[in-house]
């Protein structure tokens, strides 16, 4: 099935987990992807397993936590897409699950990355998904 077929797509986290087999999955139903994440070798690993999708795939390292890294990245992706119509946000990072052990860095943290990473990545891609007529944002979340 081609249900994606012509979609672009930017999908942060690429570089492992959910993200990455989000990338795998578009490319294999004929979508246009371009995978952010923190990690170069994330972003390796995901050009191998990818490689029967090369012309339809980039990369962009990206720091979601950091507002002129997302500002760059997104743009950067929008121009190698050649639009925008749908961001998948899949970058994330979990630290203690227990509350009563967690420091206060350690917290502010995961609301960086998860929260305001989030929130930059979103505002960033919105101008150019707003260009379509069928836009869409996917986040992950937890319990
Ligand atoms: N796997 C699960 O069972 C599960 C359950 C609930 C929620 N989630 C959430 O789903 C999302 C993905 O989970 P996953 O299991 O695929 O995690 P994962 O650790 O395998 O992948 C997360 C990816 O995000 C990247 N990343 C981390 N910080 C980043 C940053 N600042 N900028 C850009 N990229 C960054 C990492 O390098 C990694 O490639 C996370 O937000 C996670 O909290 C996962």
């Amino acid at each position: 099935m081609n249900r994606y077929e012509n979609r672009r797509v930017l999908i942060t986290g690429g570089g492992s987990g959910i993200g990455q087999a989000t990338v795998l999955r578009l490319l294999q139903e004929g979508g246009h992807v371009v995978a952010a994440d923190v990690s170069p070798a994330g972003l390796a690993d995901t050009t191998d397993k990818a490689e029967a999708f090369a012309n339809r795939l980039s990369m962009v390292v990206m720091d979601i936590g950091d507002e002129q890294s997302v500002v760059s990245g997104v743009a950067g992706a929008v121009t190698a897409l050649g639009g925008l119509d749908a961001v998948v946000n899949a970058a994330g990072i979990l630290r203690s699950s227990h509350t009563e052990k967690t420091s206060l860095p350690d917290f502010e943290q995961v609301i960086r990355i998860n929260l305001i990473g989030t929130f930059l990545v979103i505002r960033e891609a919105i101008p150019a998904l707003l260009e379509g007529r069928e836009a869409a944002v996917v986040n992950f979340s937890s319990t």
